[in-house]
């Protein structure tokens, strides 16, 4: 497939090819099509390193083509251009993965400015790319389970009171808060740590593929089934199985895996001969899998048999004094695969770092770190080498999300946003903060011990420890 620098993507054709016209001026090989679905049969007859396009179309509008990029060539970087009425838009993109967007209207010396800094980006973290490989940094991330905050503590006490046991587990916590390391780590805590580990994920398959996967097949059971085939239950005998989002299981999966828990046998899908297994099960949830047994969708008793222990994960923008210790651990992890130096991060940037509200949690700020330590060219991670989204949130303060939410519990979350704010203004002087509130000085030590306000000036340093 041939490679190109640039595709253009606008509705309007005088954008479009004057556009075209200045990059090949700036010796960029561009291509210009007028709509997203243009774009994604340009997609296909050739491979671009960056596609530069307007988000509002008719038909395929530009978000719609970032997602469809992400399945069909993820090296593609997008840049988006937005009328100005529209960035909510263009921040909404950049969250699904944009580099970053350009207003109309297009300051030309901005767009070639972007463009050229998304390219060099990409060819730094290209040439990174296979040393990564090599590496294998998942090896180096696991089972290092990094957690500061009182509220990890409480959790991390209950997990070693339970993980030398068969009880059955369900961690429940947001996308990326680390749900399935926790798995792990219990798994390694246990006295079947020597067995395998074998993780599977309910929403990942078709049924009745899932089913075959899961408790295995016997030949001619179906078309395909060439051979009779162990599943994952059979594999995982002597240890754990992960069943990772156990609310995507099906009715028919549901009663299946609850015969398992109750009699600790399976049936191979097309034989009818009952097979024991011996593991423990831990499962996962990103949903509230009580508010799916109130909506009829997870039946109420295999709720029960798996919810014996559960672990809740508290979202990262709950646990504010786990960011600085996890920003120490990815900054030494990275500095060891990317081969960098960097001693730690600006008081400044761990400030945005603070500020952001981490909807990706860990696994979000993981990236975000490895990004930073990429591209910081001194020995420190300072602002500029951190994403635009932590900037954005500077502008804008997250919304409180309320879902979920008893009264209490809002009101509490609302109190700790004024709390964290006004101690902000000003400036962590809590003499001042209290006065300002109208209230006492004991009365706000005793809430920011409550709500875990820490002044980061007074957190853990941030530097390196090699
Ligand atoms: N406490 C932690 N210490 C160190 N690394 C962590 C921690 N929590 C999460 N991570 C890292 O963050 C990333 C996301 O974690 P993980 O995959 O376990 O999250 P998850 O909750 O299972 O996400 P999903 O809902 O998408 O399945 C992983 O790379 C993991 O190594
Ligand atoms: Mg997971």
């Amino acid at each position: 497939m041939p490679v190109k620098d640039l595709l253009i993507v606008d509705d309007d054709p005088i954008v479009c090819e004057s556009l075209k016209e200045m990059l090949t001026i700036e010796g960029y090989s561009a291509d210009a099509v007028f709509d997203g679905n243009e774009a994604l049969a340009k997609l296909r007859e050739s491979h671009y390193q960056l596609v530069v396009s307007d988000i509002q179309m008719p038909g395929l509008n530009g978000i719609e083509l970032l997602k469809e990029l992400k399945g069909r060539a993820p090296d593609t970087t997008i840049i988006f251009i937005t009328g100005h009425g529209h960035i909510d838009g263009a921040v909404e993109a950049i969250k699904f993965g944009a580099y970053d967007y350009i207003t109309k209207p297009i300051d030309d010396m901005r767009l070639k400015l972007t463009i050229k800094r998304a390219l060099e980006q990409k060819s730094l973290l290209a040439s990174y790319q296979s040393l990564k490989q090599r590496l294998k940094p998942w090896a180096l991330l696991e089972d290092r389970l990094i957690f500061a905050d009182r509220k990890m503590d409480k959790l991390l006490e209950l997990v070693h009171a339970i993980a030398d046991t068969m009880a059955t587990v369900l961690i429940t916590g947001e996308s990326g808060t680390g749900k399935s390391m926790l798995a792990h780590y219990i798994h390694n805590h246990s006295y079947r740590r020597d067995g395998p580990f074998v993780k599977i994920s309910c929403g990942s398959l078709s049924e009745s593929l899932l089913e075959s996967e899961l408790f295995g097949h016997m030949r001619g059971s179906f078309t395909g089934a060439i051979r009779d085939k162990k599943g994952k239950f059979e594999e995982a005998s002597g240890g754990t199985i992960f069943l990772d989002d156990i609310n995507c299981a099906s009715p028919t999966l549901q009663i299946k895996l609850l015969r398992v828990l109750q009699e600790k046998v399976i049936e191979r899908v097309g034989g009818n001969v009952p097979i024991k297994v011996d593991v423990r099960i831990i499962t996962a949830t990103n949903t509230s899998l009580l508010e799916e047994v109130q909506k009829q969708q997870f039946r109420e008793d295999l709720y029960y048999r798996i919810n014996v222990v559960s672990l809740t994960i508290p979202p990262l923008r709950e646990r504010l004094s786990d960011i600085a210790p996890l920003i120490d651990h990815f900054t030494q992890v990275f500095n060891q695969v990317h081969q960098k130096q960097i001693k730690g991060i600006s008081k400044s940037a761990l400030q945005l770092c603070l500020k952001y509200s981490w909807p990706g949690n860990v696994r979000e700020l993981e990236n975000v770190m490895e990004r930073a330590v990429i591209l910081s060219p001194g020995d420190f991670i300072v602002p500029e080498s951190l994403p635009p989204q932590l900037h954005e949130a500077e502008a804008a303060p997250p919304p409180l999300t309320t879902r979920n939410l008893s009264l209490d519990e809002a009101l509490a979350q609302a109190e700790r946003q004024i709390l964290l704010e006004t101690l902000e203004n000003c400036n962590w002087n809590r003499q001042r903060c209290a006065h300002n509130l109208g209230i006492s000085r004991t009365t706000l030590f005793n809430k920011m011990r409550r709500f875990n306000l820490v002044d980061p000036r007074r957190q853990t340093a941030v530097t390196s420890k090699q």
